[in-house]
Formats: structure tokens, C-alpha cells, sequence
């Protein structure tokens, strides 16, 4: 069905999906616009997303938009969506944010001419291996959730949850590509401290990574099992266990996304909203 798709706030999480989207095909025959707050990279992503009308003009872009995809860093949702004119341009309209840490609660009052529903995607959605939460708002209806879904199912995974687990799942699958980003590049070097070229120990490490990774999704074996399965007693394997055990790798990556997600719940508030974590950063 044609649609009309507007993404406010292009940037790199925007032309994530939008990439994902294009290459999966469905959003062909689909009008899509996009929004920047630079004249230049409005013109800039216009040459690069040929299919994508690109403006800096918000208001122009989200009226008429079935769905409207607010993109924006969490700090700017509000001046957004509380601009002149925008609570008549989003009448009756799907607003799916991504911004980490804003509220439905905060969504609804600020558009509340709309429907919302908060997704936390993450960038691999640009290969279309991305993984999506996603939150319906007290309004949204089941169309508008499975059409959420429809949009985010391509470009990866995507799983329906409370919005109460929303900040864990940034601190784990939004952020976590960075963190898996430092692993691979942590054993890549590993492999090159032993000789290896560095484009073959990047390699090795992601594939192993990925590997593992589609072991667990695939097969339903619980990681600890899996790693139990390549530990010969007395071999390698379980010496290298040891030294990570040593460096305290475990508690480090769930510290990680612990502290990833404490500061994603404060990403939303202003000074007279302190949020759960008292507006910290
Ligand atoms: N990056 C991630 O991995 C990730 C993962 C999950 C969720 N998210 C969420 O996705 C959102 C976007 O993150 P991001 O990393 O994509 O940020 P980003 O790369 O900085 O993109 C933000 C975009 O917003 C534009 N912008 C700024 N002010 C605007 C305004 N008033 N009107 C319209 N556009 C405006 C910027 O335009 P200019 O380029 O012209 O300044 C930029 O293109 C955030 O809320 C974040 O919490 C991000």
C-alpha cells in the first residue's frame, strides 16, 4: 500500500532505516521525506538518497505523513514537536521516536494530536541486521504497531515490549554496537600482537563473532553451553577463559550496558522533569 513516510532528524540512525528499507524494496512506491537542520547536509543527503525528498523544513515534511519517524537527538524531540503548527500537521498521525530516554508520556503531551509508539532500533539496521524494541503508546492501535513492525522487520529484528524495559534495551542493543565493535576490534588485535595482517585478523574476529552470535539465535543453546563445547580440559581455550576471567571481562561488558542504560533514562529530561535518574547524563 502507498504510504507516506517522513524522517525527522536525518542523521545516522535516519538513514540507517531508510537504507535498510530501500534495499529490502519496501518502500517503493512509498513518498519519503526526510529532514536535517543544515541547508548542506540537506542537499548533501538529497545526492546521496536520491528516492528521499530532503528539506530542513519540519512542518513541510510531517504534514500528510502517515508515519513520522522522529529521529532527532533526545534533547531536540521537544522543540520539535512543540514547534507552531506541528500539533495540525501530526493530527491523526503515527509518530514513531527513537529518541533514547524521551517518555511516551512525554511524547503524548507534548504531540498529543498524535499516535506514538517509541522504537530503539540499532545502526546495523543499515545491513538489515539491525534489532528494534519497540513501545506503543496509550493511543496507538494494533495497525499502527503491526505497521511499526512491517517497517522495522525490515531492516532486522523486532520484538514488542514494555516501554519499562526501554532504557535497558538501549544500554544493551542501541549502544551495542559500540560495544561489540570494541570487542572485535580487541581481538583483532590479539591476532595481529601474533602475526597476523590486520585485515584478516578483523576479519577472523567479526566472522567468529557473527558466527557465535547466529549460533545462539539459531540454535537456542544457552552461551554458557557453547562455550563449554570449544573448552577442551587443559587445552588453549580455557587458559585464554582465564585471563578474561582475570580481567574481569564478564562484569565489565554487564557494568557496561548497566551504565549505558542509567544514563539513556536521563537522555529525555529537562530541568523540570528530572526523570527516574534525576537528569543525569
Ligand atoms: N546512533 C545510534 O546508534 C542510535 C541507536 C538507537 C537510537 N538512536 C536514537 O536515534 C536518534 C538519532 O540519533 P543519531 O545517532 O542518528 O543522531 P545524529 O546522527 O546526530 O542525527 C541527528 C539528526 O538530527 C538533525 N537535526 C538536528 N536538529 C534538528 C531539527 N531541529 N530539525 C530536524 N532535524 C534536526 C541533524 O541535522 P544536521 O546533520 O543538519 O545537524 C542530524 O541529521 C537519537 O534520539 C538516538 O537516541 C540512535
Amino acid at each position: 500500500m502507498s504510504r507516506h513516510l517522513t524522517v525527522l532528524g536525518c542523521g545516522t540512525m535516519g538513514r540507517a532505516i531508510l537504507g535498510g528499507l530501500h534495499a529490502d524494496g519496501v518502500a517503493d512506491g512509498w513518498t519519503v521525506r526526510a529532514t536535517v537542520r543544515h541547508a548542506d547536509r540537506a542537499a548533501r543527503l538529497a545526492r546521496d538518497l536520491g528516492w528521499v525528498t530532503v528539506s530542513t523544513d519540519n512542518l513541510e515534511a510531517a504534514r500528510g505523513a502517515d508515519v513520522v519517524v522522529l529521529a532527532t537527538k533526545p534533547q531536540i524531540a521537544r522543540g520539535v514537536l512543540t514547534a507552531d503548527g506541528m500539533e495540525d500537521a501530526l493530527r491523526d498521525t503515527l509518530v514513531v521516536s527513537l529518541c533514547a530516554g524521551v517518555r511516551l508520556s512525554q511524547l503524548e503531551a507534548w504531540a498529543p494530536s498524535a499516535r506514538h509508539i517509541r522504537a530503539m532500533p540499532n545502526t546495523p539496521a543499515l545491513i538489515r541486521e539491525g534489532m528494534t524494541v519497540l513501545s506503543p503508546g496509550s493511543a496507538a492501535t494494533s495497525d499502527d504497531l503491526a505497521l511499526a513492525e512491517s517497517i522495522f522487520a525490515a531492516v532486522g529484528r523486532v520484538r514488542v515490549l514494555d516501554e519499562i524495559h526501554l532504557d535497558a534495551v538501549t544500554g544493551l542493543s542501541g549502544s551495542g554496537p559500540a560495544f561489540a565493535s570494541v570487542i572485535v576490534d580487541a581481538l583483532a588485535d590479539g591476532g595481529v600482537m601474533m602475526g597476523l595482517p590486520r585485515d584478516v585478523a578483523t576479519e577472523l574476529a567479526a566472522q567468529t563473532l557473527q558466527g557465535t552470535a547466529r549460533m545462539v539465535l539459531q540454535t537456542d543453546i544457552h552461551p554458557a553451553a557453547l562455550r563449554d563445547q570449544v573448552t577442551t580440559p587443559a587445552g588453549c581455550t580455557i587458559a585464554g577463559l582465564f585471563m578474561m576471567e582475570e580481567g574481569r571481562v564478564r562484569s565489565t561488558m554487564a557494568r557496561t550496558v548497566q551504565e549505558a542504560a542509567t544514563v539513556a533514562a536521563g537522555l529525555g529530561c529537562g530541568p523540570d522533569d528530572p526523570g527516574p535518574t534525576g537528569g543525569r547524563r
